[in-house]
């Protein structure tokens, strides 16, 4: 009982206004990781910086009849006016001239997550009260002289401080729009591993490692030539040449897209002695909606109470795809695997069709095969 207590008095609810260290003070001693940071979806998850994200908010209940920003949870922890954007009809929604609104995910932020709480619409981060210490993985950091430092293996080893944001989050409807149902039985489960890798440099300006972790964060935004290892494809034929299969292998713990506005695509061409035929797009993605009528349609996410069709590779998981085509020796399939932010058809929704993020087709994978 004693220890709870002390427990609750040195930590706070994510939702209660809390002063955090802005992103800045830390580029002085940590340059590399800041500049690393800077180009993440972390450091840009607002909806003045993420226009995505903005156009959502856009046609969102919350902004159009709540006024207000349910959101801020996990886009804009550290604002100082935090509990008022979570509140209803009290006129605050985010304002682009408040300097902790636009910090997003903070450095400062995610380094005092002291523990990750189960919640049945979605986790909460218990975030610590000490606002100069920071947590660590390592059991003996070095020190420093602007903030503490604290070791806290049991979240920050396991990649369980990602949990408080992404592990699921259900709509009004207590429908479940997103989760990352990680696969326990992986070998690789750590978020940590994959989206925070190894690089050359060291952490700190006074420090004498020579790597670090990376701080890009890399997910379908940026650049996937790390995250590509983990998405294999091989193509073979099959019936003497008069079928071909392109299997992708998905060694990744959770389903290759979460969150609901994104798509995956296959597309496939075989070059007959320099004549091109494009194959039928194997689109992979999870449609959510509700019942129109007798059959479920397609609906935005907040409106959605089940899923509508998925497509979707699950975790850790080798998909076959069959393509019935005559080829012929000296023949060459090429197979392209990638993915969309937006899936096409909801661009227009979202006042999205001519923003070059939200349209772009992102290649993780390019494989060839010539026929024997
Ligand atoms: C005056 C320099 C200085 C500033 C400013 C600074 N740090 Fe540090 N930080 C250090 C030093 C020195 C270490 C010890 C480890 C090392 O040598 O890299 C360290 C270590 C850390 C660690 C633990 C790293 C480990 O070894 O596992 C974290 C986390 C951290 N800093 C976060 C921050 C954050 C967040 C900010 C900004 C709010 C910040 N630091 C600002 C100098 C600084
Ligand atoms: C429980 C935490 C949480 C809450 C609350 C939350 N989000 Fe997110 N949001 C995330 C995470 C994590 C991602 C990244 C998911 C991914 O890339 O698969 C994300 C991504 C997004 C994206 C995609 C952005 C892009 O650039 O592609 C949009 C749009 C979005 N959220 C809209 C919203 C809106 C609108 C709200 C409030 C009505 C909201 N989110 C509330 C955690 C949250
Ligand atoms: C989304 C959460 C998140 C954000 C944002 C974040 N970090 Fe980290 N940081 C981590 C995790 C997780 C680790 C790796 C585990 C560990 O070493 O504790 C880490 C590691 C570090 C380390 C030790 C690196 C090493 O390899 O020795 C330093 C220093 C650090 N962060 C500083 C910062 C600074 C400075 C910023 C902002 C510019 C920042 N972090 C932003 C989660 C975050
Ligand atoms: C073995 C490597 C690996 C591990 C471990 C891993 N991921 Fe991923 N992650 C990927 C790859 C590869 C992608 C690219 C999309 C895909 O095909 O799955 C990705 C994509 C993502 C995306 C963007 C997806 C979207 O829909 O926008 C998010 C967010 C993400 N991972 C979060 C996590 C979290 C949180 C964890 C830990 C619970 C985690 N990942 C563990 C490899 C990994
Ligand atoms: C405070 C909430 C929060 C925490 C903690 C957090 N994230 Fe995120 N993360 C987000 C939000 C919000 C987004 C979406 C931002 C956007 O696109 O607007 C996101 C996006 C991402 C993406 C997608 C990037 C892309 O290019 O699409 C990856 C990958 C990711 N996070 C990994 C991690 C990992 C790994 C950790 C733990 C070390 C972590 N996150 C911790 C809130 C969080």
């Amino acid at each position: 009982m004693k220890k709870l207590l002390l427990f609750s008095l040195l930590t706070g609810f994510a939702f209660a206004n809390m002063q955090f260290a802005k992103n800045k003070e830390c580029s002085s001693c940590h340059p590399a990781i800041y500049a690393e940071y800077k180009t993440s979806q972390h450091a840009k998850a607002t909806i003045f910086k993420d226009p995505i994200h903005g156009a959502v908010y856009d046609k969102h209940p919350q902004y159009n009849k709540l006024e207000k920003y349910r959101c801020g949870h996990c886009h804009v922890p550290t604002a100082d006016n935090l509990s008022a954007l979570l509140k209803s009809h009290n006129g605050v929604t985010p304002d682009p001239d408040n300097e902790t609104q636009n910090e997003a995910v903070s450095c400062a932020y995610c380094h005092r997550i002291e523990d990750v709480k189960h919640g049945v619409a979605m986790n909460k981060n218990m975030v610590s009260l000490k606002d100069k210490v920071y947590f660590t993985s390592k059991s003996k950091p070095g020190s420093s002289p602007y903030h503490g430092i604290e070791t806290n293996k049991s979240i920050f080893e396991n990649g369980k401080m990602c949990m408080g944001c992404h592990s699921h989050k259900s709509n009004k409807k207590e429908f479940q729009v997103c989760a990352t149902d990680i696969n326990n039985n992986a070998s690789k489960k750590n978020c940590i591993e994959c989206h925070m890798h190894k690089v050359d440099g060291p952490p700190s300006t006074m420090s004498t490692s020579k790597t670090h972790t990376f701080h890009g964060f890399p997910g379908l935004h940026g650049d996937l030539t790390h995250l590509s290892q983990y998405v294999t494809m091989n193509i073979s034929t099959k019936d003497n040449n008069k079928m071909f299969t392109v299997v992708i292998n998905h060694d990744v713990p959770h389903s290759s897209t979460m969150h609901p506005l994104r798509s995956a695509k296959l597309v496939v061409t075989v070059n007959s002695g320099g004549s091109i035929t494009k194959m039928q797009d194997r689109v992979i993605a999870k449609t959510i909606g509700s019942k129109k009528g007798g059959s479920p349609v397609p609906t935005a996410p907040w409106l959605a109470t089940e899923i509508v069709k998925n497509t979707t590779i699950p975790a850790n998981t080798k998909i076959a795809y069959p393509y019935k085509w005559d080829l012929k020796s000296g023949d060459v399939v090429t197979a392209t695997f990638g993915y969309y932010l937006v899936k096409p058809k909801a661009l227009k929704k979202f006042d999205l069709q001519d923003n070059e993020e939200a349209t772009k087709f992102r290649v993780i994978r390019k494989e060839t095969f010539t026929v024997q």
